[in-house]
């Protein structure tokens, strides 16, 4: 049984009267049987997780540079997000794929580097809108997937999003359908990659426009074991009923 995973990503969104919400979380989050990740900006992560210490939450960053230190202006290293309470960190998100050119090469050096810092990798993933029209969605998938995802990889430190570039913070989601298909892919490539005891451990997230009142259909999905949810992530009031949802799963 895969362990699920309710992770909110609040990209570049929070100063520091945002850890209120986060507060909220924790309270009403004290405990859980699914993971509760949160994902603020960089320079909040310490307090956040000393605001979720003791609670199911926890938090991790949104990226981190694939060296393990050096002359990187600008960057965060695995290892500081690990010592600032990090339990996990997103690699590649289409943001940061369109905003700083990141190859799935890059995404992979980063991942390889984040999980032997010891964190969990979330390598996102997915397809853009003329891609989808053209038919091309599982290729593109598929080719994502085989360059992102380092070798060795493992069950419990690698977490696969896909997050079709059309739905995120658009309100357009996928048919169930259309996740189903992707979801069923990227198990089955994981399965002829790494076998079935790590193929079949590697946790697969839906992300793009996840609301309270869409989550349930998208956690019955086979092969969903839980969402990367942006916007509603932001308030407790919006992410707590996700979380219900995919303990109800
Ligand atoms: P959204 O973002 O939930 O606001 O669509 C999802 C994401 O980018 O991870």
């Amino acid at each position: 049984m895969r362990q699920k995973l309710a992770a909110g990503n609040w990209k570049m969104n929070g100063t520091s009267e945002a850890l209120s919400d986060l507060q909220e979380l924790a309270a009403a989050h004290a405990t859980s049987g699914v993971d509760v990740l949160i994902c603020p900006p960089t320079p909040l992560l310490h307090r956040a997780a000393e605001i979720v210490a003791g609670s199911a939450v926890t938090v991790g960053g949104q990226d981190c540079h694939m060296a393990s230190s050096g002359a990187h202006t600008g960057d965060t290293s695995a290892e500081m997000l690990r010592d600032a309470g990090a339990s996990s960190v997103i690699l590649g998100h289409s943001e940061r794929r369109a905003d700083h050119g990141e190859s799935d090469a890059t995404v992979c050096a980063k991942a390889d580097t984040a999980i032997k810092a010891g964190l969990i990798a979330i390598v996102c993933l997915g397809e853009s809108l003329a891609q989808r029209e053209a038919g091309e969605t599982l290729d593109i998938i598929g080719a994502q997937l085989a360059g992102s995802v380092p070798a060795g990889s493992a069950g419990d430190t690698l977490v696969i999003a896909y997050e079709p570039i059309w739905a995120i913070g658009t309100g357009k989601v996928p048919t169930l359908e259309q996740i189903g298909e992707v979801h069923g892919f990227l198990r089955a490539q994981l399965v002829a990659r790494f076998g079935t005891g790590i193929g079949g451990a590697i946790r697969l997230l839906y992300g793009g426009s996840v609301k309270p009142g869409n989550a349930a259909e998208i956690f019955a999905v086979d092969d969903v074991d839980g969402a990367l949810v942006g916007g509603a992530s932001l308030k407790a009031a919006d992410f707590s009923p996700i979380i219900t949802a995919l303990e109800a799963a």
